[in-house]
């Protein structure tokens, strides 16, 4: 297969850095379609840990393309930060490798200062978010007010829209949030000045990708954050405002449905959560603990505590129906090493009624009983293994039922956050 993409299949954070950045081998190009820096994908390289939040993970890989697509909103300064570091590292991405999208929209400091103020009103509702202004960004290209790529071509009019969409948010921080404004001048210089540096890089990227498939070149697509943080699929409103789907592939690169062959999803092999929210596999306690700190369940973005739960099957099978699903790496397997016995969520009781999905109406969520099967853990390290046959048999008939369940092939396993700490069952650009 050439097209691929790989999608979160829980509440994010479930490794899909690591699992692009092994797939990149394979591909040509390497392709974000969605959200922007509330994304943080981690990964471990030669000992080294790198995390991007906009640049798609295959820009380890020298020879790489790496596209900003249409769908994605980028904060410009946080994006050359990014570019900087990379640079640092020895990573360095000219306009020949990285190409970003004249189409995809612009985070300002007043989508940011927004977001927080915003979550600040909200108090105890607050949803949790990651401060970096994704949500207002989104609500500003919906409402056809936002600034993109294109707009920096022309200095003089994007300044003109600039000051306009400073001064109308500045009344509404003030009027409506009661928040502090912010200055205009400062962001008019900085703008200016990342304009100057990112021009070079932008892109027609949906015929460049569309040239791209027609001469029979590779191309993954990186989705970010998950399909339970999805804002038509996930648990609304305690989601993130991009569709996080597979769907989202198309309208969010510009290439059509036919043009893509397979999706991977990805999950841990328990579940986490950062942000407020339903979660019905939850687990509090000493045990939630051990998880957090063992598998080091902290943020990327923010640092914040992720919240930690077992498997669930329910939201395993919601995804693989709405992302059509080809196959699934488990991630973290690792982790659940001492655990016994493990509990997998294999539905839902709402009131004597069983749900092996999601319940009709994300309102259940809040109400359901999760139904757990138990099955034996393991205590042996698992991160040496390279194949299945290196696995304890617990672990082997863990991620059996795990398969069994979701209803796709078991693809992928993680033992490890390093690259090649990984099981490869089968690839999908080998299939
Ligand atoms: P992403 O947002 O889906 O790319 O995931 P994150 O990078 O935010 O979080 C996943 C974390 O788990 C990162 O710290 C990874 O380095 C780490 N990780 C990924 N796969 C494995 C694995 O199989 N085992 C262990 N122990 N860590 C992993
Ligand atoms: P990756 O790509 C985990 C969550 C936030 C919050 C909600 C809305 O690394 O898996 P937002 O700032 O997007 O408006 O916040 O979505 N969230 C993520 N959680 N991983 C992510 O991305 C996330 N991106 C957003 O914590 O609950
Ligand atoms: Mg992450």
């Amino acid at each position: 297969m050439k097209t691929v993409a790989v999608v979160g299949i829980q509440w994010g954070d479930e490794g899909k850095g690591k699992i692009v950045d092994l797939l990149a081998h394979d591909a040509d190009i390497v392709v974000r379609y969605q959200g922007g820096n509330n994304a943080a994908h981690t990964l471990v390289v030669g000992g080294d840990k790198f995390i991007l939040r906009l640049i798609p993970s295959g820009a380890l890989l020298r020879e790489k393309v790496c596209v900003l697509g249409n769908g994605m909103v980028v904060d410009p300064v946080a994006l050359l930060g990014e570019i900087d570091d990379l640079k640092r590292k020895g990573f360095a991405l000219n306009p020949g490798r990285l190409k970003i999208s004249y189409d995809a929209h612009l985070v300002m400091p007043y989508h940011r200062a927004i977001d927080r103020s915003r979550e600040a009103h909200l108090g105890k509702r607050a949803i949790g978010t990651t401060g970096f202004g994704i949500g207002p960004a989104y609500e500003d290209k919906m409402s056809r007010l936002g600034l993109r790529f294109d707009d920096l071509v022309d200095l003089n009019t994007f300044t003109e829209k600039l000051r306009r969409n400073i001064r109308d948010k500045n009344a509404h921080l003030r009027a409506v949030l009661k928040a502090k404004t912010v200055p205009a001048e400062p962001i008019v210089a900085a703008m200016r000045t990342a304009r100057r540096r990112l021009l070079p890089y932008l892109c027609d990227t949906g015929a460049f990708l569309d040239d791209a498939i027609r001469a029979g070149q590779s191309v993954l697509f990186e989705g970010a954050h998950g399909t339970m943080l999805d804002i038509d699929h996930g648990t609304y409103p305690y989601v993130t405002s991009s569709n996080c789907v597979a769907s989202a592939v198309f309208a969010g690169s510009g290439i059509g449905p036919a043009s893509l062959d397979a999706v991977l999803g990805i999950s841990k092999a328990y579940t986490t959560r950062v942000g407020a929210g339903p979660f019905p596999s939850e687990m509090f306690g000493t045990l939630a603990d051990s998880v957090r700190e063992e598998g080091v369940e902290f943020g990327s973005a923010t640092g914040r505590p992720r919240r930690i739960g077992w498997f669930d099957a329910a939201v395993a099978r919601h995804s693989v129906r709405v992302n059509g699903l080809w196959g699934i790496a488990i991630t973290k397997l690792d982790v659940l090493t001492g655990i016994d016995p493990l509990q997998i969520c294999v539905g839902y009781d709402v009131r004597g009624k069983r749900y092996d999905a999601m319940p009709p109406g994300r309102h259940m969520l809040d109400r359901v009983k999760p139904v757990y099967e138990e099955m034996p853990g393991w205590r042996d390290d698992l991160t040496g293994a390279r194949t299945m046959n290196d696995l304890p048999a617990a672990a082997r008939r863990y991620l059996v039922r795990l398969a069994e369940l979701t209803g796709v092939r078991l693809a992928m396993v993680g033992v490890g956050a390093a690259r090649e700490s990984t099981i490869v069952l089968a690839n999908p650009f080998h299939s």
